[in-house]
């Protein structure tokens, strides 16, 4: 029997889920609510339409609700849903602070409906591909992850250019990015350093950098920039580069292309032979010598964000717990706490 699905919330990612939910096996669309009647002027035939949440939860055909709404909605709608007893996606960033998250916890618990977020970027390729690396330990010890994304012309638009609505760089995409990053490296992060700016928005980040230091040694740097300008091909998507005593990765654009590269000889303590560059001579930097470096093509991946919900079916049947939890996204957000807390003081935050 399929599940019966309703989407809260018919802007872009409401669009989304009607889109991918309304081809998948196991899924059915019953209802899809918008406060916004011109929101709902293109939901699918078939489709009942309602004006508000509260209407829609009434359904009781209705089993799971997805939230796709304002991000400063989500505590509302997550509570509502909850009293209504119907389980739960919750769309990224889960809440605006730990605080609203632990609130919106009580009513799921209190209601004991299923509860999980719509981290789906944990299937992105470019990711994936990383992560495969890094899993396989092809690079050795790792020392450095960067991963950047940059965008062009500012790039904000409609409620996140407001503080109060949940908008900023910081909570829209660095969720992911962080997210991502917590998810492959098991071990504790000890410090967090973090620069934010609105370099051209009035209210809310357009740039973050953001140095963590796990305990296991890696330090990892998430940079995002919107307007953040160079005519490189595919230079406006994702940079991931990865170095560890064995080799290093790059790996670029959300349909990643990169190559692991090695050396074949280690130039460890070996009279060094001079490279010259337009800065003049050097021995450890300019171009290596012929041969020296060696690529390899990256690991292959196959996965798309239909995975998510894909598992989630297998999950909400007892099949498999589910993928995204509670406990994880709480401490993506107490990183983001911390994160801010460290672009307002210009300090190193201790964190775990
Ligand atoms: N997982 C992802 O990749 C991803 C991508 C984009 C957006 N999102 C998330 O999805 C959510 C929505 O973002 P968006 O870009 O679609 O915004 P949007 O502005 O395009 O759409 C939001 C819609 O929610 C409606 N809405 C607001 N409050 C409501 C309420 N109380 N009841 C019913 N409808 C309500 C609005 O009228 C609007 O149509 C945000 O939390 C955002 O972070 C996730």
């Amino acid at each position: 029997m399929s599940i019966k699905f309703g989407i809260i919330g018919h802007g872009f990612m409401g669009h989304e889920h009607e889109t991918m939910l309304t081809q998948m096996d196991g899924i059915e669309v019953t209802g899809i609510c918008d406060i916004q009647p011109k929101q709902l002027e293109d939901v699918k035939e078939g489709i009942i339409r309602y004006n508000s949440a509260e209407e829609m939860l009434a359904n009781p055909d209705i089993q799971v609700v997805i939230i796709a709404a304002n991000n400063n909605q989500h505590l509302d709608l997550v509570t509502k849903a909850a009293n209504a007893k119907k389980d739960i996606i919750c769309e990224k960033p889960v809440a605006m602070s730990v605080a609203e998250l632990d609130e919106m916890m009580k009513a799921v618990n209190e209601n004991g409906v299923k509860f999980t977020v719509h981290q789906q970027r944990r299937f992105d390729p470019d990711f994936r591909t990383i992560k495969e690396i890094y899993d396989q330990k092809a690079l050795g010890d790792i020392f450095t992850i960067k991963n950047q994304l940059y965008g062009f012309n500012g790039n904000m638009h409609d409620w996140h250019v407001y503080i109060s609505e949940g908008g900023g760089m910081l909570f829209d995409w660095g969720v992911h990015l962080l997210d991502q990053l917590l998810w492959m490296i098991d071990a504790k992060v000890t410090s967090v350093f973090a620069t934010m700016k609105n370099v051209i928005n009035e209210e809310v980040d357009d740039f973050f950098n953001i140095q963590l230091v796990f305990e296991n040694g890696i330090t990892a740097e998430v940079e995002l920039g919107t307007y953040y300008l160079k005519d490189q091909p595919k230079w406006f998507e994702r940079h991931w580069f990865m170095g560890g005593n064995e080799g290093s990765a790059y790996v670029d654009g959300f349909d990643p292309e990169g190559r692991i590269v090695r050396t074949t000889g280690l130039l460890t303590n070996v009279k060094g032979s001079r490279t010259m560059t337009a800065a003049g001579p050097t021995r450890s930097f300019g171009n290596p010598r012929e041969g020296l470096i060696v690529t390899e093509e990256l690991p292959e991946v196959h996965t798309c964000h239909e995975n998510y919900f894909e598992q989630f079916i297998k999950a909400y049947h007892g099949e498999e717990e589910f993928f995204v939890k509670v406990p994880e996204v709480r401490r993506v957000l107490r990183l983001m706490e911390a994160v801010r807390e460290s672009a307002r003081t210009k300090k190193s935050v201790d964190f775990e």
